[in-house]
């Protein structure tokens, strides 16, 4: 089992650690997991495996701790093969032993995707490796144990599921199933993550949550993400940003910037969410779903700004990115490296 400290803790994983040796199944945990995964974790937890003469592997956690289990399963599938080499698609290619997971964050919808991010050690490049072995055999929906994940991660975890769902769903590569699966995602999230952040007791909320993070991943395995994920990626990696915050401090900057080649999409991501009517000019209606992200964002006293971006890492931060959504992401409008720095300057917390 690959979870980590805070969560192991937490005592969510007590119940299935106590139903494993009733059975007669030895589970081994390995809890060191940290958000922003990186490739030294990876190989810890590989050792254990190998040590323990493991033959499955359960990811328990948020994000983190599943990438770092799928991560884990792909280094044993590929035993020579090393994590920088299997960066970017299809370069795992082999079954990883058998991979359930279980999310304990409304957020990333790993147990669905067949992507794991992993932060380089030693450079701090935080990049995706997507392969379909990556996606789980198995993935468990329990709000259960979602209920003590604290309101500001509830809130920041729930906006990287509307950043899923939303990017997907502005791309140019959709399908009917994952257009579907976006506007579910984006109805359930402006339904019920205010009210999971306001009682993280409220069950039917916390289900509903879990539901959309699972149909955004969906969303976003076949449809891919955009810049918003690239950009946070290179926070992620360079200053542990964590991930839902980068994204959701991101998120309307980025929306803005496509302008009038994503309206269309945008106006009808809004009317899913009931902040937009079909009154609307396409563009109307795509800022009132701007506007009332923002609005939400505000509701959960999600900052406007990141600290701790420094100006003379944008140019590099920017290339990691565009370098990993073009050609792979099918954003609405292409952007070069120099006009992705933009960004970082407005989202960057000026010095006190
Ligand atoms: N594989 C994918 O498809 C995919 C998609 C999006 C993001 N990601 C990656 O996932 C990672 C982020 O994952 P995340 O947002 O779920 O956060 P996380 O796993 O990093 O967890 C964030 C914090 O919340 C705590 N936490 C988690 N569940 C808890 C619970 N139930 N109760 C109390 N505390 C709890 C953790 O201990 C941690 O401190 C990033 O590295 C991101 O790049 C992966
Ligand atoms: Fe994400």
């Amino acid at each position: 089992m690959v979870t980590d400290a805070n969560i192991r803790k937490s005592g969510v994983t007590h119940h299935l650690e106590e139903i494993l040796a009733q059975a007669g199944i030895i589970c081994t945990v390995y809890d060191k997991t940290t958000p922003n995964p990186t490739t030294d974790l990876v190989e810890a937890a590989r050792e254990v495996y190998l040590l323990e003469n493991c033959q499955a592997i359960i990811g328990f956690g948020g994000g983190s701790s599943i990438d770092c289990a799928k991560a884990v399963g792909a280094r044993i599938a590929r035993p020579r093969k090393s994590l920088a080499k299997m960066k970017g698609i299809l370069r795992v290619m082999r079954n990883l032993p058998l991979l359930i997971a279980i999310p304990t964050t409304a957020g990333t919808g790993s147990e669905t995707t067949l992507a794991a991010v992993i932060t380089d050690s030693h450079t701090r490049h935080k990049y995706p490796i997507n392969d379909f072995p990556l996606i789980p055999a198995y993935a468990v929906l329990d709000p259960e144990v979602t209920r003590g994940l604290p309101p500001f991660v509830t809130a920041t975890t729930g906006l990287d599921a509307l950043t899923h769902a939303v990017e997907a769903y502005i791309g140019n590569s959709t399908t009917e199933d994952t257009r579907h699966d976006a506007l579910t995602a984006v109805k359930l999230i402006f339904g019920n993550l205010k009210r999971a952040y306001d009682n993280g007791n409220d069950m039917e909320a916390r289900r509903n949550m879990l539901q959309a993070a699972y149909f955004a991943g969906s969303a976003f395995t076949k449809s891919y993400v955009g810049y918003v994920h690239a950009i946070a990626h290179s926070l992620g990696g360079r200053y542990n940003t964590p991930h839902g915050l980068a994204n959701a401090v991101l998120l309307p900057h980025v929306l803005r910037a496509y302008g009038k080649t994503a309206w269309k999409k945008l106006h009808i991501l809004g009317m899913a969410a009931g902040v937009s009517t079909p009154h609307d000019t396409h563009q109307a209606g795509a800022e009132k779903f701007i506007r009332a992200i923002e609005g939400l964002m505000e509701q959960m006293q999600i900052p406007r700004t990141i600290r701790g971006i420094r100006g003379r890492d944008i140019p590099m931060l920017a290339k990691y990115a565009a370098k990993e959504a073009n050609p792979l992401y099918p954003v609405p409008k292409l952007m070069t490296a120099k006009q992705l720095e933009k960004f970082y300057w407005m989202i960057k917390e000026a010095h006190k």
